[in-house]
């Protein structure tokens, strides 16, 4: 049992199937090492999911246990971490109900990534109550498990702004019942795709943790590298060098001052660099490939995990909702 001491830090991402560098540098190994100082809880958002693809529902099931069994692959611990799945807890629409009725429309509306993302998925109808509705059922989730921290990219910072508010608003109506939530933003590397834009599954330029030694390989192989850089003899750049960023996160220091030297005088060529990189990426991610593997090879085992972690997700749910009756005055 942890202390009672400890600060709550909650989180989630939607399901988008295996986990790539991109989201693991960026979230994941986060959630991690938090679970060295905080009492964890983490879930699939696949509710959240619903909101922009709610018109095909066919893949979430296999991604959820995918995005799941990487979780674990990588070191989320059911046994320090609550880890489960947001629509296994009734008690999360319920909330987000309740969060509704105070919700003024402005503050959603507001939201500058509610006209863009509307803008954005054009070909999907999301004038819907549910897509505006997205940062009320994200403060359900975050209010519900009484979370302190929301370690959050910032991409979801006017999100969690918009959660303050309702938790402040909650609490001044009926009592002080939510601790107000604190976003935590880590410093998050660099990680582009292969291809120089952001690392993302809709680009089709990501390089999944669970990609095989040989994919790995192929995938470093067709990396843009410096683009002023046409001939082998020619000084390279690091600094608008594609693949630097991946020496930075799986390469040690002195062997990164090493590549950072030889590529601006020339002494080693792309392929080379390329070869070193792969050596690297592939001695840190094949413990992370046995350990899925392990996984894998005992059937029902990510459910078993989530089946707990709901079953203890809802126990907390339920304390919160007892609460939030008793200072509504609802029967
Ligand atoms: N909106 C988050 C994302 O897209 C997912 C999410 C849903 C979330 N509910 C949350 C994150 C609560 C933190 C806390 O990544």
């Amino acid at each position: 049992m942890s202390p009672v001491s400890r600060k709550i830090v909650l989180s989630g991402l939607r399901p988008t199937g295996r986990v790539h560098l991109g989201n693991y540098w960026g979230a994941v190994k986060n959630w991690v090492d938090l679970q060295a100082d905080y009492d964890c809880r983490y879930f699939v958002a696949d509710l959240h999911a619903l909101t922009t693809d709610y018109a095909d529902t066919s893949t979430i099931r296999e991604a959820t246990l995918e995005a799941v069994t990487d979780w674990l692959a990588v070191g989320l611990d059911p046994e320090k971490s609550v880890i489960f799945v947001q629509s296994r807890v009734p008690q999360t629409a319920e909330l987000a109900l309740v969060f509704g009725m105070i919700t003024p429309l402005g503050w959603l509306e507001r939201v500058p990534t509610y006209k863009e993302q509307i803008e954005q998925l054009r070909e999907r109808d999301l004038g819907t109550f549910g897509f505006l509705g997205y940062p009320v059922l994200m403060t359900a989730d975050i209010a519900l498990y009484r979370a302190h921290y929301v370690p959050v990219g910032k991409d979801q910072e006017s999100h969690l702004e918009i959660c303050r508010e309702i938790v402040r608003r909650f609490n001044g109506f009926y009592g002080d019942v939510f601790p107000e939530p604190q976003a935590l933003y880590t410093a998050t590397p660099k990680v582009p795709g292969l291809d120089g834009r952001k690392m993302s599954k809709t680009y089709n330029n990501a390089i999944a943790l669970s990609d095989s030694a040989p994919e790995v390989e192929k995938k470093v192989m067709s990396m843009v590298t410096d683009p002023g850089r046409a001939r082998r003899a020619d000084p390279g750049n690091p600094d608008v060098c594609n693949l630097y960023p991946f020496h930075v996160l799986y390469s040690p220091p002195e062997e990164q001052k090493q590549v950072d030297f030889e590529c601006r005088t020339a002494a080693r060529g792309c392929v080379d660099c390329k070869k070193h990189l792969i050596r690297n990426m592939n001695a840190a991610l094949e413990p992370i490939r046995q350990k899925r593997a392990e996984i894998t090879a005992k059937p029902g085992f990510v459910k078993d995990v989530l089946e707990a972690g709901n079953e203890r997700a809802r126990n907390i749910a339920s304390e919160t909702m007892e609460k939030v009756s008793a200072a509504m005055g609802l029967l």
